[in-house]
């Protein structure tokens, strides 16, 4: 008997997947897409939803080993990842579907390959933008009226140093309501303002 069921295909973990490191590689998505003032930081928790941080996150409804008996993941895959709210990329929603299925754990410190002789825009600024930033600093609802989803809104993000002081602050820095970037990543930015901030 033909099945008339649209199954996704099962998703294999491979060796490299159990490097995925909380701290590290899904917090930053949750802070940036998620945890947004309006949204679900630790101020407004809209809903009673909280995803700032690990014990948050897990409140709010995922079990370990079962991304599709998650509640948070069911809302990623529908709206919530969807353009209206965060637009979590798909290779976004694919670690956080891993990171449940490794057993959603908290890891932390986790290693980095982080090279402060790296600081090219194209391979290194923009990815960490991406990563860190782009939640809450994109058109139409960018935050602070600093809008990072270009070259150009990055270079006009740096006058006067706002961009590095931002990174560097020692309360209240960005990425906001996240962990501060490493001093290796703040580097990265510092060299490449000082560099000109070439479109490289
Ligand atoms: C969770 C949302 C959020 C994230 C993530 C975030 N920002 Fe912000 N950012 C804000 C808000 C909101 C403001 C407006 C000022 C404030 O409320 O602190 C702001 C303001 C700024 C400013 C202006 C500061 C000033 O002095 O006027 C800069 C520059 C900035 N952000 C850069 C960044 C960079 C770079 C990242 C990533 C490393 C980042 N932000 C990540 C929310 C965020």
């Amino acid at each position: 008997m033909l099945s008339q069921c649209k199954h996704e295909p099962t998703l294999r973990l491979t060796a490299a997947d159990s490097a995925i490191c909380f701290e590290r590689d899904i917090l930053p998505i949750f802070v940036s897409s998620c945890a947004k003032s309006g949204c679900h930081d630790a101020t407004t928790a809209h809903h009673g939803v909280r995803l700032n941080d690990w014990q948050g996150i897990i409140a709010a409804g995922v079990k370990p080993g079962k991304p599709e008996k998650s509640e948070v993941y069911e809302e990623i895959e529908e709206e919530m990842g969807g353009p209206k709210y965060g637009n979590l990329n798909a290779d976004q929603k694919l670690l956080i579907k891993k990171w449940i299925m490794l057993g959603a754990k908290n890891d932390t410190n986790c290693p980095t390959d982080c090279d402060s002789a790296q600081f090219k825009y194209s391979t290194t600024i923009k990815p960490l933008i991406d990563k860190y930033c782009i939640g809450c600093h994109a058109y139409p609802n960018a935050s602070g009226s600093i809008e990072l989803s270009s070259h150009a809104g990055v270079v006009a993000a740096t006058a006067g140093g706002k961009l590095l002081n931002s990174l560097k602050a020692t309360t209240n820095w960005m990425p906001k309501g996240g962990n501060r970037l490493s001093d290796c990543q703040i580097k990265q930015f510092e060299k490449w303002i000082n560099a000109g901030t070439p479109n490289d």
